[in-house]
């Protein structure tokens, strides 16, 4: 099967170049196009030479945090007498991004090259991928690029025939959302139940097996390869606005809007541009009412400020939201922001591990106290209970996953009240454009 989404001219392919080129799949197709390149060059280099190229071109964590890379890397002490790991986080569980899937199927060779790299200059002979286990495919891809890696001796005991040893396995999980937290992943790779840790010690002092670690998300890795063969400062350059917002970055489309799919686009693009001209706008007769821009898990945003954004980490901040994984959910004016609000807060109350009170209890009554307002039953004490209870859900967890429900109720009360109100007091919202089969 071909890959549907054909690219619109103003995007910038590195990392989706080869989407739907199957014979990028395989080992001698990835060859061609240049793959394992990075990864021989990388390995006739001082560790932290590696390290200094990533750190210097800028690149960002794009798993959510925006963490830059190369500084996360510079924690793992060479040297220290430990085994070292590399954890990849593949669990790609954000609603609304869907973008680390698609690497995985297309182009399996191009995330095992980023993690041998990355183990390489963390000073780890073992990277482990860890994908959602509904992934099935992804999976399969990635197992069959890894036979024929070890096949030509690009991975193992004597890796490119250096002497090194660089192991990669795939481990697969089993559909928790907790389980991308990066240290509930590391407790699910152990056999454990993927439960969040405690932070301090990082996972850079002890991580997976108690052992200094780095976790990095599938994009992350999959740009590397690039940024060793072509440069810290072609990737520097590529962006459009801030210098420290470097490269490109996938963002994930979905909801009310004519072309939903995957962009890839340089850093600093216009949001307006990219929500009318590249995902080609509304669906016919309906206009846009607000964007969740960065998976499920960040602040909702009208139309003024999406319009008014540059796609950066700064500018999504400067507009009252953040970039986060990127996958961007689009909603139109007949979608209730209410209902939106408390399908989302069932998700985190389904989602919670409950080790801690105030998520466990918090997103379970978010969720109650919602599904009454939207069933016409709420009051206007409810909002008040609602915001006191984001308050106290908000920074006093193990992990965000509580404050991550809080932000999209908080958001969406600030934004959005009226159509809260209107359901209380019984009315439709005026905002909600009737059609056959949506409530307001
Ligand atoms: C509840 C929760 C779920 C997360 N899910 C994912 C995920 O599915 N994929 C991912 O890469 N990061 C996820 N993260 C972020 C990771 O903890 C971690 O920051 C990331 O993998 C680091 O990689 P990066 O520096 O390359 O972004 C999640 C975080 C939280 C709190």
């Amino acid at each position: 099967m071909g890959y549907p989404h054909k690219s619109h001219p103003r995007e910038t392919a590195v990392l989706s170049k080869y989407f739907g080129d199957a014979e990028a799949r395989t080992l001698d197709g990835w060859k061609k196009r240049g793959g394992y390149r990075a990864l021989e060059q990388a390995l006739q280099m001082a560790p932290a030479d590696v390290v200094n190229v990533v750190k210097d071109s800028g690149l960002r964590g794009r798993g959510g945090a925006g963490f830059p890379t190369g500084v996360k890397w510079s924690f793992m002490k060479i040297g220290d007498g430990k085994p070292h790991y590399l954890c990849c986080n593949a669990d790609e569980s954000e609603p609304g991004t869907f973008k680390d899937r698609e690497i995985m199927r297309w182009t399996p060779h191009a995330l095992i090259e980023g993690c041998a790299v990355g183990a390489y200059a963390i000073g780890a002979e073992t990277a482990y991928i860890y994908v959602r286990g509904e992934f099935t495919e992804c999976i399969r891809r990635l197992n069959d690029a890894l036979k024929e890696a070890y096949a030509a001796n690009i991975l193992g005991a004597n890796a490119m025939g250096t002497g090194k040893r660089i192991d990669v396995y795939v481990h697969s999980g089993a559909g928790a959302y907790i389980c991308g937290e990066e240290t509930a992943l590391m407790n699910s790779l152990e056999g454990k139940r993927g439960n969040p840790r405690i932070k301090p010690p990082f996972p850079a002092v002890a991580g997976l097996f108690g052992m200094p670690t780095t976790i990095n998300n599938v994009e992350t890795l999959a740009a590397v390869p690039h940024i060793l063969i072509n440069g810290a400062e072609w990737y520097k350059a590529m962006s459009l606005s801030s210098p420290k917002s470097t490269g490109t970055k996938l963002f994930s489309v979905c909801g009310n809007v004519a072309r939903p799919g995957n962009y890839e686009i340089v850093m600093g693009f216009p949001f307006k541009d990219f929500l009318y001209d590249l995902c080609g706008g509304p669906l016919p007769g309906r206009k846009f009412k607000g964007v969740i821009p960065g998976g499920c898990s960040v602040p909702i945003q009208t139309m003024e400020e999406a319009e008014a954004t540059m796609m950066d980490y700064e500018g999504f901040v400067a507009q009252g939201t953040m970039l986060g994984s990127g996958g961007v959910i689009i909603f139109d004016d007949a979608q209730s922001i209410p209902r939106m609000t408390a399908r989302h807060a069932r998700f985190y109350a389904h989602e919670s591990c409950a080790q801690c009170t105030q998520c466990r209890e918090g997103t379970a009554w978010t969720t109650k106290i919602l599904d009454r307002i939207v069933a016409g039953q709420g009051t206007f004490e409810d909002l008040d209970t609602l915001l006191e209870m984001a308050e106290n859900m908000t920074g006093k967890t193990i992990c965000v996953l509580s404050d991550s429900c809080a932000t999209v109720v908080v958001s969406a009360l600030q934004k959005y009240r009226h159509e809260f109100e209107a359901l209380i007091t019984g009315k439709r919202s005026s905002s909600v454009a009737a059609t056959p089969g949506a409530a307001a």
